[in-house]
């Protein structure tokens, strides 16, 4: 089983396999999760609201990144780690690659991720430069909830759809090398998943992404209160005693038969 790099990730989308992503924070969870055989572990600032408790992600901080980020590293060997950019890390291009140096130097990540369009291109452009591959992320942006009035689809209109297909375009050309597209109508996530050649991660986005990623205690039914209607307790439905890898499992096999999402779990 050899590690997983960006040009795996290319691969599995050439072949039109489904990649598997689930967000985590820690080793315990970085060796299961290796195990079961997905193939990307995001250490996502959601860990600011499923591990602390807090209301939205911008509470995070770079050093908290930087931990977590270590703690799934370490952990992971076959993985590929992706480390999201906290909220501001990423506000100049000079501060941008500060903040890379610490989460793939310190924490080992092998890829960061940003939200975030067309204007970040020149910072996705330098990082790639300095080595630093980037996942960018479109559709609902978590970090700019105050900015968009809550947690809503995006893209529903034209001109938001028009908005993220230029941008997602502006974003490959700079030099991203993976998207994630969160909660966006499947006929536009399905569109530009054939248009881009980078491979396009769906959550709340449709089963015809070239890959799906969940928050790993959605997908455990551990979130406290409601989880997001995109996601899926997979703990429930393989029966509570059966643990938690058997969990991962069947999310796995949902993702490659693209059984998950299925119509319940997708917005138009
Ligand atoms: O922080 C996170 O978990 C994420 C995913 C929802 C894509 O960014
Ligand atoms: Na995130």
């Amino acid at each position: 089983n050899a590690t997983i790099t960006t040009a795996s990730l290319m691969a599995l989308k050439q072949r039109r396999e489904p990649i598997a992503c689930l967000t985590c924070y820690d080793a315990a969870f970085a060796q299961l999760l290796e195990r079961a055989g997905v193939e990307v572990l995001l250490v996502g600032d959601s860990l600011g609201m499923v591990i602390q408790g807090r209301p939205t992600t911008l509470g995070v901080t770079l050093d908290q990144m930087v931990y977590h980020t270590g703690c799934v590293s370490r952990a992971a060997t076959r993985c590929l780690v992706i480390a999201d950019m906290p909220f501001m890390s990423y506000a100049t291009t000079e501060r941008a690659v500060e903040t890379a140096a610490r989460l793939m130097g310190e924490g080992g990540a092998a890829m960061v991720k940003l939200e975030g369009g067309a204007w970040l291109a020149e910072t996705v452009a330098q990082l790639a430069r300095s080595g630093a591959p980037v996942c960018a992320h479109l559709g609902l942006l978590p970090q700019s909830v105050h900015q968009l009035g809550g947690y809503r689809v995006q893209g529903r209109d034209p001109e938001g759809a028009e908005r993220i297909r230029s941008d997602a375009l502006a974003l490959q050309e700079a030099g991203a090398s993976l998207l994630v597209l969160e909660c966006v109508p499947s006929a536009l996530a399905e569109s530009l998943a054939q248009t881009l050649q980078i491979p396009v991660i769906g959550i709340g986005a449709g089963n015809r992404c070239d890959g799906q990623v969940l928050v790993l205690h959605d997908m455990l039914g551990l979130t406290p209160g409601r989880a997001p209607r995109f996601s899926k307790d997979f703990v429930a439905e393989v029966g509570a005693g059966t643990g938690f890898a058997a969990a991962v499992e069947a999310y796995l096999s949902a993702v490659k038969d693209r059984s998950f999402p299925a119509s319940e779990q997708t917005l138009a």
